[in-house]
């Protein structure tokens, strides 16, 4: 449509203006946010961007795989996958406080562009050139939760807004910061990016982290992606994916609780399902899914994941509750 449109030249003079002729990177998370900014930034400035896929070990399992082949394939762009996995759970061992596990991830992935942009420029052969722009796919609902909206109080320091370090050294550029999700779809189709892509479910920067309520480690990591990808396929196969915003699957991993599986006692973890339906993120309800899907992803869970052995839901709608449990 004409307004999408609109956008997308308004936006390609505004990220020309800024960057001049200088070099850019784009931090791709796999989601929706970051391709459609990377995308807007290519169009406007073309192989001066490099995208960096930063692996963090947070991701649902065959997300990484999914960018390497469909962002490329659909924009062309020049991208840069890092393997960052020891990096991160590094940094996290022992966090378990929401926020700091925020600010944990936001400065790592820092630091990892900081590294990805002196490679670039090494890489292009020209010393002494300087990568300063940073691309972040930071929307408008991001920045008012993040309390930078007026009168707004801090929900949540999304990862990439107010997540970031004092000094940081990238000057960022943020051409989704006044839309919101709907609108940045639209852009996304505007720009030719594939169907299955502009209408992915959102998944937040930060990764399963922030589902993990209580320490994050490699096994329980292992563990919850192995809950997620059941029940991303079972709300899959019953037709729900347009429906439902975004499904969290939550691993309360410091809870424990008896139960009966296999041959005998167990005493393993709980996950909570946490389907939500919503227009922007800022307000949501919690979907009414059918028992049978329920009662599917509840059975495949406990029999497939042996670590968990009680699947519970959350009927809570936002506000009070936030989508993520963190
Ligand atoms: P909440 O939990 O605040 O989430 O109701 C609203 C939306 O934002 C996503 N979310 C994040 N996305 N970095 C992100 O990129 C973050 O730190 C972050 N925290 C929440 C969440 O998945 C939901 O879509």
């Amino acid at each position: 449509t004409w307004t999408m449109l609109n956008i997308v030249e308004e936006q390609v003079e505004r990220i020309r203006a800024q960057v001049g002729g200088k070099r850019v990177i784009c931090g791709l998370s796999g989601g929706v946010d970051s391709a459609v900014a990377g995308a807007l930034v290519q169009r406007a400035v073309g192989d001066q961007l490099t995208c960096v896929f930063v692996d963090h070990g947070l991701l649902r399992s065959g997300e990484a795989e999914q960018v390497e082949k469909d962002f490329v394939a659909a924009t062309g762009a020049t991208l840069k996958v890092v393997d960052a996995q020891d990096q991160f759970l590094t940094a996290l061992a022992g966090v378990h406080d929401p926020e700091e596990k925020r600010g944990v991830i936001g400065r790592e992935f820092i630091r990892v562009f900081e590294r990805a942009a002196r490679e670039v420029v090494a890489e292009s052969g020209r010393a002494g050139e300087e990568v300063r722009y940073l691309v972040q796919g930071t929307l408008y609902p991001d920045v008012v939760e993040s309390g930078g909206g007026s009168g707004t109080a801090n929900i949540k320091s999304h990862h990439n807004v107010g997540g970031l370090p004092e000094d940081l050294r990238f000057t960022l550029v943020e051409p989704l910061r006044e839309l919101f999700k709907d609108e940045v779809r639209k852009v996304g189709e505007e720009l030719g990016l594939p169907a299955e892509m502009v209408w992915r479910q959102p998944f937040p920067g930060p990764g399963l982290a922030i589902r993990i309520i209580g320490d994050v480690t490699r096994e329980r990591l292992e563990v919850l992606r192995a809950a997620d990808a059941i029940a991303r396929e079972e709300l899959s196969r019953a037709g729900l994916d347009r429906d439902i915003w975004q499904c969290p699957v939550v691993l309360l991993a410091d809870v424990r609780s008896v139960g009966v599986q296999g041959d005998g006692r167990s005493y393993g973890h709980p996950v909570v399902l946490r389907p939500v339906s919503s227009e922007d993120a800022m307000t949501a309800d919690w979907s009414r899914v059918p028992h049978e899907v329920l009662a599917t992803i509840s059975n495949r869970i406990t029999n497939e994941v042996r670590e968990i052995n009680r699947v519970t839901l959350d009927v809570t709608s936002k506000p009070p509750g936030t989508i993520e449990w963190e």
